[in-house]
């Protein structure tokens, strides 16, 4: 008797599954052609992003050449990870948009060096050719330890680029890979900061990588490793991402305040660069792509006020100390880190398309 049951239910789940079947099939099909539709509107929006800058490299400063050699190093990445498994259309486009952000970013660097050679001489590593090629394996996102007493601080850029700067040896270029205790302690111990400043504590560990210092950063975590990190450095990476990803969640609740995204643009490029797919969240696609304005830039939003101590020349770098890297203007409202954060976002969001169609 027992076995009689699932006979008669047979039949009648064959179709039903069949049925099933042939949806999640179609289903497929249509989120293939919806993520292709994605990554071509992507690609349209960092290529008019990087023509922008490539137009105006005179106003570009050394933050908005970070933008250019990301969208070029990653395009890289991903054409020598997934070519094979790409429609030739999206892989032609790549390529396309690799050649154009590496030639723009070439010329933002002669600008740059040219117009602030101080500057550059500290922090000009940072947008070398191939810098920011390096491709970090996609990792989940852990949930996230935060605070009670999390909250923002005032943050010393001039600390942050003179400890990137450590990572480089006598000569400002080859690897010496110091990692002084006092900017391990600034920079990497610190579990309670927010905002710009905790974005700034990754973006220090990604260059120390990147630089090829990866085994000391490896060391340094084992033997100092932050409050609720497992002494991997992975586990740091993990630690600054899941909390980077609450408030950006918290600011998307909040409405995409205007003063904040430029920083959540910041923090979907960085952890997206980082291996976290997650910050490519599909829905927050068309709301970066809804900033960009019709001649491919990112600036001034309407209404908004920026504090003009962002664009002090007189402070390091025209740094803004305490809440971002140095902003500057460019021509028609646009704003040069702004759309280098904007073109750092939409990379990660390429990334993770490139991925979902390849895979
Ligand atoms: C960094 O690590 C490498 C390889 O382990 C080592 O040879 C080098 O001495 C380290 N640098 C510093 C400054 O500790």
């Amino acid at each position: 008797m027992k076995l009689q049951l699932p006979l008669l239910l047979l039949p009648l789940l064959l179709p039903l599954s069949a049925a099933t079947a042939a949806a999640t099939a179609a289903a497929a099909a249509d989120s293939k052609v919806a993520t292709a539709d994605a990554l071509q509107a992507t690609l349209d929006a960092l290529t008019a992003a990087v023509d922008f800058v490539s137009n105006n490299i005179d106003s570009v400063n050394l933050d908005g050449a970070i933008g250019l050699r990301m969208a070029e190093g990653q395009t890289k990445a991903l054409l020598a990870h997934y070519w094979s498994r790409l429609p030739q259309g999206a892989v032609a486009r790549l390529a396309e948009l690799h050649s154009r952000a590496g030639r723009a970013a070439n010329r933002a660097v002669q600008s740059v060096r040219r117009r602030t050679p101080v500057y550059y001489a500290n922090a000009g590593n940072m947008i070398r050719e191939h810098f920011w090629d390096t491709f970090y394996p996609a990792r989940p996102l852990p949930p996230a330890a935060v605070r009670a007493a999390d909250k923002d601080k005032d943050f010393d850029e001039k600390f942050s680029d003179d400890c990137i700067k450590e990572f480089y040896g006598p000569d400002g270029k080859s690897p010496g890979c110091s990692v002084s205790e006092r900017c391990w302690r600034g920079l990497v111990l610190p579990t309670g900061l927010t905002g710009y400043s905790l974005t700034h504590q990754l973006f220090y560990l990604m260059n120390g990588v990147q630089a090829g210092c990866l085994s000391n950063l490896t060391a340094q975590a084992r033997a100092h490793p932050p409050a609720g990190t497992d002494g991997s450095l992975a586990g740091v990476f993990d630690n600054f991402c899941a909390r980077i990803f609450v408030e950006a969640s918290k600011l998307e609740t909040a409405g995409f305040p205007k003063p904040d995204r430029d920083l959540f643009m910041e923090q979907v490029g960085l952890c997206g660069l980082a291996g976290y797919p997650e910050f490519a969240r599909w829905r927050w696609l068309p709301v970066l792509l809804s900033w960009q304005r019709a001649n491919g830039c990112f600036g001034e939003f309407p209404g908004e006020l920026i504090n003009p101590s962002n664009f002090d020349p007189g402070l390091y770098g025209n740094y803004k100390r305490r809440r971002k890297r140095a902003e500057m203007r460019m021509p028609e409202g646009c704003l040069s880190h702004r759309t280098s954060v904007a073109i750092a976002g939409l990379t990660a969001y390429c990334r993770r398309l490139v991925e979902t169609l390849a895979n």
